[in-house]
């Protein structure tokens, strides 16, 4: 067979891991040929693409990013995007395609598998929000680096008696931020899911400073929103892909906490260091068997799924029930969260 394999959306740790395996057990186990798509769909609708081969792949499992880029791009946000892509398949004898991607990406995969492409999907994004697998890989790094990162913002915060606030990634979903808040142990975690009561914060705060000397780190997912009525939020940027530019929900935080409360505060805002560099054993283990399944499936014929880990072990999901509904945060987990709130 001929596979093409691609990286759409936002990059993610692990996503070299997933390409390696594939191309791995592709070519070991099923004698197949790998081409990667450059820049997620962009190869596909330009017919650009790259052989992929084990040697190719060598070293790549520790590394960050992708080695095929990735864009935003979607074939059906283009004009005649879906021609576009037929002709490259045609032209290239390409018998599958592996879409690894996020909500969007998924979701034009999900539209191609409709239109009779043979597509198989593979859940990636750091935020953790898709549905159908338990976990996505990229998120236990990005869970990690904010932990480490408010392990540091603590010494200083109880140095200086200060309030920090820590904004992380988390577009729609709070994930990261309530794994990190209970990791780390933040004061306060505000998260998309539930819009959040500044006074309350600010009362939280309070009660926690009137033993005397006693820094605080409040964790802020980006998405995270006021409760209706209470703050006023600036309008929202978009990029070019119709995609809010999140971001600044943090600064606002910690600018009504040091007017509210006279607490002196701080602002570190993660952003995209949460998804650079090195993914963790456990991100390196679920791409890889994320990547085996995905080539597996492909010789299964399964078009129109997603690999998924469900239990512990790797199952198929329609990519229809993956994309219905986002990944929130379990309300048993943020309770046990709370738990720990000032
Ligand atoms: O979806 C993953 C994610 O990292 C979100 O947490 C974040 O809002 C978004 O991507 C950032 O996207 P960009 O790299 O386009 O700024």
């Amino acid at each position: 067979m001929r596979v093409c394999i691609l990286t759409g959306g936002g990059d993610c740790p692990g996503l070299n891991a997933v390409i390696r395996a594939v191309v791995r057990k592709a070519e070991r186990q099923y004698g197949d040929e790998v081409i990667g798509s450059l820049d997620g769909f962009r190869g596909l609708l330009d017919g650009e693409t790259v052989t992929l081969d084990i040697e190719s792949m060598r070293g790549t499992l520790p590394r960050g990013g992708t080695v095929l880029g990735t864009s935003r791009i979607q074939p059906y946000a283009v004009d005649d995007g879906i021609g576009r892509v037929r002709r490259t398949v045609e032209a290239l004898g390409i018998d599958a395609i592996i879409v690894i991607g996020g909500e969007g990406t998924l979701s034009a995969a999900n539209e191609l598998a409709r239109d009779g492409f043979r597509i198989v999907g593979v859940p990636k994004t750091i935020d953790n929000d898709i549905g159908g697998t338990e976990l996505t890989f990229g998120f236990d790094t990005a869970v990690q680096i904010a932990v480490d990162a408010i392990d540091r913002l603590h010494t200083t915060a109880e140095s200086h008696d200060r309030v920090i606030v820590v904004e992380v990634m988390g577009r729609h979903v709070g994930h990261i931020a309530t794994w990190a808040g209970i990791a780390a142990g933040a004061t306060v975690t505000l998260i998309p899911e539930e819009p959040f009561d500044i006074e309350q914060v600010c009362r939280s705060l309070v009660r926690r400073h009137e033993h005397g000397r006693y820094a605080s780190i409040v964790v802020v997912a980006e998405g995270a929103v006021p409760a209706e009525g209470t703050v006023e939020v600036p309008e929202k940027v978009y990029d070019r892909f119709g995609h809010v530019r999140l971001g600044g929900i943090g600064t606002l935080v910690a600018g009504e906490i040091e007017r509210r409360t006279g607490f002196e505060t701080r602002v570190t805002t993660l952003g995209h260091v949460q998804r650079g560099g090195t993914p963790t054993a456990f991100d390196r283990v679920l791409s890889t068997r994320f990547g085996l399944a995905a080539i597996d499936a492909v010789h299964r014929e399964a078009w129109g799924q997603m690999v998924a880990l469900r239990s512990g072990g790797m199952v198929l999901v329609p990519l229809t029930d993956a994309i219905a509904n986002l990944k929130t945060v379990e309300p048993a987990l943020w309770d046990d969260a709370s738990q720990f709130f000032a």
